[in-house]
């Protein structure tokens, strides 16, 4: 008999027709979120879950899938899925690196260059009507040729980024947990450096780890008083890897001159003070939305669910251990 396989949100028809071949669908073709107990009784009967950033596959939920074997998830961070609670039960877990490296190492050089440059601000200047001639000091920011970055993580995104700073004739530093290869180093011209240095170094500091226990809150006040006062932050990995409070209070002192973030400590939910504030822009989490991209994140996960539930190897394990 085929197996089961629900997919909780909408997604690009790719992915559809391909797990349609070999798998009855249950397609919630719906932007609704589906909350922990509805996608509990949703995974009764399922032995594979297509599923996005938004759902909470938490150790709870998969308790009530018995007969799950797959989880793929529409993403490369994985932070929604206990992965533990998953490997302990032998359901495999995938997602979706490197398809969507550079779109979202573009976006972060766009947030970078739209902070420090002022542009959504001077853009909205323009279109209220406010603009009556060029001026030596109208809407002048920061510089960011021959600038200091410091990359925190410097795996796929963080190496991406950095060749993107190369071009900008910055200074590339990072801190990561292990020491990136030589020809690695050499060819982005990085250095790697404790993140209290980094922090102290930078003009621009980019975040590009993924959400594990470890890397909670691992820029909060402490942190925030250890940068540069001219700095500014940038991340696109993790809300929850900023304590938003605190990078509220240390823009509104001054600590730091600002910050361009695309993710959010409780997304869709922003910390009120943000808004009010001046010296950030704010995107929707859209590091890896390009319609070509995230079609291939879609087609990509449901080819590796398809993959588990008929017993060949996915292309994008997280628990290789499972399959072992
Ligand atoms: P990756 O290739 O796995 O890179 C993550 C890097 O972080 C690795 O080099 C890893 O080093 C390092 N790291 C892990 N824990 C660390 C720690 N405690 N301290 C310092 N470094 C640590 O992942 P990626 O593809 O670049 O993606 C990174 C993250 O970006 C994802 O997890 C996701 O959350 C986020 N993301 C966001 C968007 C968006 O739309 N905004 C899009 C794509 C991805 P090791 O080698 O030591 O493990
Ligand atoms: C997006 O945030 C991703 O992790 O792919």
């Amino acid at each position: 008999m085929k197996p089961r396989v629900l997919i909780t949100r909408h997604v690009y028809p790719a992915a559809v027709a391909i797990l349609q071949e070999h798998c009855i669908v249950d397609y919630h073709d719906t932007y609704d979120v589906m909350d922990e107990e509805r996608l509990a009784k949703k995974l009764q009967h399922a032995q594979g879950v297509l599923c996005q950033l938004t759902d909470p596959l938490t150790a709870n939920v998969i308790a009530k899938a018995p007969l799950l074997r797959c989880i793929s998830q529409i993403a490369v961070g994985h932070d929604n899925i206990d992965v533990a609670a998953a490997t302990a039960r032998g359901i495999a877990v995938t997602n979706t690196p490197g398809v969507l490296t550079e779109a979202t190492a573009d976006l972060t050089f766009a947030l970078l260059l739209a902070v420090a440059r002022r542009l959504p601000a001077a853009e909205q200047f323009l279109r209220a009507g406010k603009w009556q001639r060029w001026d030596v000091d109208l809407w002048c920011g920061a510089d960011v040729h021959g600038r200091t970055i410091g990359l925190v993580g410097l795996g796929r995104i963080g190496q991406a980024v950095a060749r993107r700073a190369k071009g900008f004739g910055m200074r590339v530093l990072y801190s990561s947990r292990r020491e990136a290869t030589a020809a690695v180093e050499q060819e982005l011209g990085a250095i790697r450096v404790p993140l209290d240095a980094l922090l102290r170094e930078s003009d621009f500091v980019s975040l590009h780890v993924p959400l594990l226990p470890e890397t909670k809150h691992l820029i909060g006040i402490e942190q925030l008083c250890g940068m540069r006062k001219g700095a500014f932050l940038i991340n696109t990995a993790r809300g929850q890897i900023v304590d938003e409070a605190a990078l509220v209070a240390a823009l509104e002192e001054g600590l730091i001159a600002g910050a361009g973030l695309d993710v959010f400590e409780h997304e869709p939910q922003l910390h009120p003070g943000l808004l009010a504030l001046p010296n950030v822009v704010l995107l929707p989490h859209v590091g890896s939305a390009v319609t070509s991209v995230r079609s291939l994140m879609c087609a990509l996960a449901a080819q590796d669910c398809t993959a588990v539930l008929t017993g060949e190897r996915p292309k994008h394990l997280v628990n290789p251990q499972v399959l072992a």
